[in-house]
C-alpha cells in the first residue's frame, strides 16, 4: 500500500456533529468540548458556523463560543459561512479560517443553502474576495460528491466540476462530503481521481459520513491515492440537518486508531481523545457512537 506518512485531522464534532443534535447545547458545554480537543492536539478544529439562525438554531450561538474558547496558538479555529452577512460574523469572531460550503448536487444546494450550485457560487465570490482582504484562508466544501438523498447518484464529473470552481476562487483546500455516508471505496477513488485532475491532491480533504459503516474502508481507499487530510468528528457526533437519516462523520477515534495501526502520525493524542468522546458523550447522555470507544469501555469493564 502506498501511504502517506502523515495525516491532517480536521476535528469537525463541534460544527457538523452539535449542529445536528435536537437539543441545542450550551455554549459553556461547548466551550469545554473545544478546550479539551485543544488540549488533544487537534491543530484544526471547526467551531461553529455563522448560518441563519431560523435554519440551524444548534449554532446561533457561535460568537458566543468564540469568545469564550481558550485558544492555543498555531491551532486554527475555523466557522462555516454561507454568504457575506456569515463573513462578518466570522471576521468579528476573530476565525483562523472560514468554510464556504457548495454541492455537487442541485437539489441538495437548495434544501441546504437555499439556492442553485451557480447562485451559491456567485454568494461565496465576494466571501473570497473579502478573505483575500483579510488574509483569512478559505477550505470549501462540496456537499452530495457521491450521492444526494434527493436526486440519487451524482457523477464524478459534477464533482470535479464544483471542486475546481472553488479551488479556483482562492479555496485552499476542498473538502469533499459524502453527505450520506453511502459511497463504497471503488466509486470514492474514482470520484477523488476526477477531482484530482483539476485540484492537486495535497488540496484535497475528505468527509466521510459514516452512516453505511464504510468511512473508513473509503479513507483508506482515498489514502491510497495520496489523500492525506481527513475531517472526523470525535464520538461521531453529527450528520446533516438537510440530509434526512444521515448519521455523523467518521469518529476521529476510529480513524486515530487505524492511523496508528497503520504507522501514520497525525499529532493527535489518542487516549485524549477517547476522554473527550466520553465526556461529550455523557453530556449527550449516550454512549459514542464510534466502534474503538464502545470496544474499549467493554474492555475496562470486564
Ligand atoms: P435564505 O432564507 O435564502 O437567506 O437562507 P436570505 O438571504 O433570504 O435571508 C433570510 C434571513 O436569514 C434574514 O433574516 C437574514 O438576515 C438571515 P430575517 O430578515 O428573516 O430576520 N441570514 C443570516 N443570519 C445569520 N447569519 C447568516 C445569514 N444569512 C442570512 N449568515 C442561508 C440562505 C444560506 C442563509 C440559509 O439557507 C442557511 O443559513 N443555511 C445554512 C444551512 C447549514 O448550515 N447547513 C449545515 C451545514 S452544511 C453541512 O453540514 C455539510 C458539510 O458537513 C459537508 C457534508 O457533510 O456534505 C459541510
Ligand atoms: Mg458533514
Amino acid at each position: 500500500m502506498n501511504l502517506p506518512r502523515k495525516v491532517k485531522i480536521v476535528e469537525m464534532g463541534p460544527r457538523d456533529g452539535l449542529q445536528n443534535e435536537r437539543e441545542i447545547i450550551p455554549a459553556p458545554i461547548k466551550i469545554e468540548l473545544i478546550n479539551k480537543l485543544t488540549l488533544n492536539g487537534f491543530a484544526f478544529i471547526e467551531v461553529g458556523s455563522f448560518v441563519s439562525p431560523k435554519w440551524i438554531p444548534q449554532m446561533a450561538d457561535t460568537e458566543d463560543v468564540m469568545a469564550g474558547i481558550r485558544r492555543k496558538s498555531g491551532v486554527v479555529y475555523s466557522v462555516l459561512v454561507p454568504n457575506m452577512k456569515g463573513f462578518e460574523g466570522a471576521l468579528l469572531a476573530n476565525a483562523g479560517e472560514i468554510a464556504i460550503f457548495g454541492a455537487a448536487s442541485e437539489k441538495f444546494s437548495k434544501k441546504n443553502i437555499n439556492c442553485t450550485i451557480d447562485e451559491s457560487l456567485a454568494r461565496f465570490e465576494p466571501v473570497c474576495e473579502a478573505a483575500r482582504l483579510h488574509n483569512i484562508p478559505v477550505r470549501g466544501y462540496v456537499s452530495t460528491v457521491l450521492d444526494c438523498p434527493y436526486q440519487g447518484v451524482v457523477q464524478a464529473s459534477e464533482t470535479a466540476r464544483v471542486s475546481k470552481l472553488l479551488f479556483d476562487m482562492g479555496c485552499h483546500e476542498i473538502s469533499l462530503g459524502d453527505t450520506i455516508g453511502r459511497g463504497t471505496p471503488r466509486r470514492a477513488q474514482e470520484m477523488i481521481n476526477a477531482v484530482a485532475a483539476h485540484v492537486p491532491i495535497e488540496r484535497i480533504a475528505i468527509h466521510f459520513h459514516d452512516t453505511y459503516g464504510q468511512a473508513l474502508a473509503n479513507i483508506l481507499a482515498c489514502m491510497e491515492l495520496g489523500v492525506a487530510v481527513i475531517d472526523s468528528s470525535v464520538a461521531g457526533l453529527g450528520g446533516c440537518p438537510y440530509a434526512r437519516g444521515a448519521s455523523g462523520n467518521v469518529a476521529t477515534e476510529d480513524v486515530l486508531y487505524m492511523l496508528r495501526g497503520l504507522g501514520i502520525e497525525t499529532g493527535v493524542d489518542f487516549e485524549g481523545v477517547l476522554e473527550t468522546a466520553n465526556f461529550i458523550s455523557c453530556e449527550l447522555g449516550r454512549p459514542p457512537a464510534s466502534k474503538v470507544a464502545r470496544a474499549l469501555a467493554t474492555v475496562e469493564t470486564a
